[in-house]
């Protein structure tokens, strides 16, 4: 298919080129698409919708496939396989989630409604198992959830599992969770209850004993081709001199010697996670199947685990290369084609430009926000806005059609992954200033609140990153231990300060189950020989439901912590200005107060955060000038104001201020 100039050099084809031949391989392919479908199964209407999306998307898919396996001999017959797979996960596809796709191609903003408030959790360590979390929908609902991930829940393999991350089934829950079944009563009690169900798609690598791993391990080509394996060190060796190491504690290198077969099996994660090899068109295809297989459970949204990770090439960091973006926007034509309905979240911890390269509705159109979330965590430290200013100021912005997950803690660890020269720009060195954050949050900088714990320290680089829950790292754990009403109360107020803005700032506010009633660290985890290894479990305990009978009392800690939150999210879904994305930030004048307007359709918010210990004041008129006029109304209180005089914010004080 390649084009000759009149040298005869080969040249790449033309878009032209490629959309007539995209037009043709269809043509060539309808008779194997027509044979597939069983018409006493699938009603000819559904086959009608699958083909008039299949005409809309075709062309794309078809061309990125072609950019990551045209060069291949046997392209076409992958190009068939590729398409015979999402046909079949269309004709598996329930009616329910059809009629849930027809709903969403008709209202594509859904996911950007002020009304999405997100929550995470990890089954067995909140209700045990599946069943179990059902009877817990009325504790979502109450608390104002309408948006749950749950954390893997697949079968995995024993022993260390990387908190699920080790996937060796994707068609079977853990057993100690459920059952297939129970995940997809669960779905529609979900879907019943209103709230979106996102899922895991650990697609940069599987556990040792998947089935393909194990057919790799007893010597099939075909299925060694589905993971990097090196006969001896010298390519590990020249890829190793240009990667990074993700959990150098656990292993040096990204490297795993396997005796049995006696290769190099490339293992970014831990020596047990073989990452896939989406160089064989073979890998694209079954993991596609497994894909629309999860969909099909009734998932709304799949996270799509460590993006960046998943193409190689020699030379470079193998981390946000072009092909990971193609393999990724590939999917997500499959989907449109198969699935329509379904969205995808980017997982891509890394760069705030990289991070951004994966969001757009032809990849991932919703992603983490990790930027925000270290740099409110540097406000915190510094009591200052100043670097936090910064970044949103060129970082908030993301195409149409997309959006954030905004989040203070979830699962992982923090990482400083801010820009060095948005800190450069105002006076700071990134290295020193990282260094400081990590002896902050780990409480060894003079006067720190915080107790978290070191990640994954490299001695040789200096690189590091944090453990610990969203209340430990804000100051309770430490309140508590001393009995400090005033520290207690200081605490507090942080994580208020922290709710105010994420529950605002533009995007769906992401939870961490505990983080409600201010879950601290759990330090037992080092007992689980299968968890000590791994700091990550201390913010990850299991869910004290005894503890909520302290919500009844009204003088505890848990109550004003879980109330605040519960009352901060229905004011936020009241709030038509909280929709979307877009976000002005507003000069101060005032180095420790964060000040934006959020505006949909008309309505505005402006919000005030005061991120240091003392009170601070903005003035009047800058208020006046941001479009409030000459009263407005604080939505948090219920209080009224006039900009004639200044304002002044309390200790980590924050308004929601609407026009009168
Ligand atoms: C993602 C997960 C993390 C896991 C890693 C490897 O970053 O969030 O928990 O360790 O991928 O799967
Ligand atoms: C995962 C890991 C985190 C690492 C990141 C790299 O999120 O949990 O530690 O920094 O991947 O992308």
């Amino acid at each position: 298919m390649t084009v000759s100039n009149e040298n005869g050099q080969g040249l790449r084809p033309t878009r032209e080129g490629l959309a007539y031949e995209a037009d043709l391989s269809l043509r060539r392919l309808r008779p194997r698409l027509d044979a597939e479908w069983d018409r006493s199964q699938t009603p000819e209407e559904a086959i009608c919708r699958f083909e008039s999306r299949l005409a809309e998307h075709w062309p794309s898919l078809f061309m990125l496939l072609f950019e990551l396996y045209g060069q291949r001999y046997d392209f076409f017959y992958h190009l068939e396989q590729i398409l015979l797979t999402a046909a079949r996960g269309w004709a598996d596809r329930p009616e329910a989630l059809r009629e849930l796709d027809a709903h969403r191609i008709n209202e594509p903003d859904w996911f950007q409604s002020e009304r999405i408030v997100g929550g995470a959790l990890y089954v067995d360590l909140f209700s045990e198992n599946l069943g179990k979390l059902r009877a817990h929908i009325p504790y979502f609902q109450k608390l104002g959830l309408t948006y749950l991930h749950l954390m893997p829940l697949f079968a995995v393999r024993p022993g260390d599992s990387d908190g699920g991350y080790a996937i060796s089934n994707y068609r079977s829950i853990d057993p100690r969770i459920g059952t297939i079944d129970d995940l997809r009563t669960l779905a529609d009690d979900l879907r019943e209850a209103g709230i979106v169900l996102v899922v895991d798609f650990v697609f940069n690598h599987t556990a040792d004993d998947h089935v393909w791993a194990q057919n790799a391990q007893a010597g099939e080509r075909e299925f060694q081709d589905y993971y990097y394996m090196f006969p001896d060190r010298t390519m590990p060796d020249r890829y190793e001199q240009t990667l990074r190491e993700i959990f150098p504690t656990v292993r040096r290198g990204n490297f795993t010697w396997h005796e049995g077969m006696g290769k190099w099996v490339w293992t970014t994660f831990n020596s047990f996670q073989w990452d896939l090899n989406y160089s064989n068109p073979a890998v694209f295809r079954a993991m596609l199947d497994e894909l629309l297989f999860i969909a099909n459970m009734g998932v709304d949204i799949l996270r799509l685990d460590a993006v960046a990770f998943i193409w190689k090439r020699l030379g470079t960091s193998c981390e946000n290369q072009p092909e990971a973006h193609a393999v990724i926007r590939a999917f997500n034509a499959a989907a449109r084609i198969a699935a329509p309905g379904l969205l995808f979240k980017s997982e891509a911890i890394v760069h705030p430009d990289e991070v951004v390269r994966y969001v757009s509705t032809e990849e991932c159109q919703v992603s983490y926000n990790p930027t925000l979330m270290a740099l409110l965590w540097e406000s915190l430290a510094t009591r200052e806005v100043k670097l936090l200013t910064r970044s949103l100021s060129h970082r908030h912005n993301l195409p149409p059609g997309t959006t954030w997950t905004n989040y203070l803690r979830c699962h992982d660890d923090i990482g400083w992954t801010f820009d060095n020269q948005d800190a450069e720009a105002i006076g700071i060195n990134a290295f020193d200033h990282r260094k400081f954050l990590n002896e902050f949050y780990t409480g060894q900088f003079p006067g720190s609140f915080a107790r978290g714990v070191p990640f994954q320290h490299n001695p040789q680089t200096g690189d590091m990153r944090i453990s610990g829950t969203m209340a430990s790292l804000a100051g309770l754990e430490q309140a508590i231990e001393a009995d400090s009403a005033e520290l207690k109360e200081s605490a507090i107020r942080r994580m208020l300060l922290l709710y105010a803005v994420t529950l605002s700032i533009g995007g769906i506010p992401l939870l961490y189950l505990g983080e409600e009633w201010g879950m601290l660290n759990d330090y037992d985890f080092v007992n689980d020989p299968a968890k000590a290894g791994d700091t990550r479990w201390i913010h990850r305990p299991k869910m004290r439901w005894e503890f909520l009978e302290e919500l009844k009392d009204d003088g505890s800690i848990r109550k004003r912590i879980f109330t605040s939150a519960q009352r901060m999210i229905q004011l936020r879904k009241d709030l038509p200005a909280l929709a979307g994305l877009q976000m002005e930030l507003i000069a101060t004048d005032n180095p420790h107060v964060l000040a934006y307007v959020r505006a949909h359709e008309g309505n505005r918010l402006l919000v005030l955060a005061n991120f240091s210990d003392e009170p601070q004041t903005v003035a009047g008129n800058r208020l006046r000038t941001a479009g409030l006029g000459r009263f407005f109304q604080d939505r948090i209180r219920g209080t009224t104001l006039a900009t004639s005089v200044d304002v002044t914010l309390e200790a980590y004080g924050f308004l929601w201020l609407e026009r009168v």
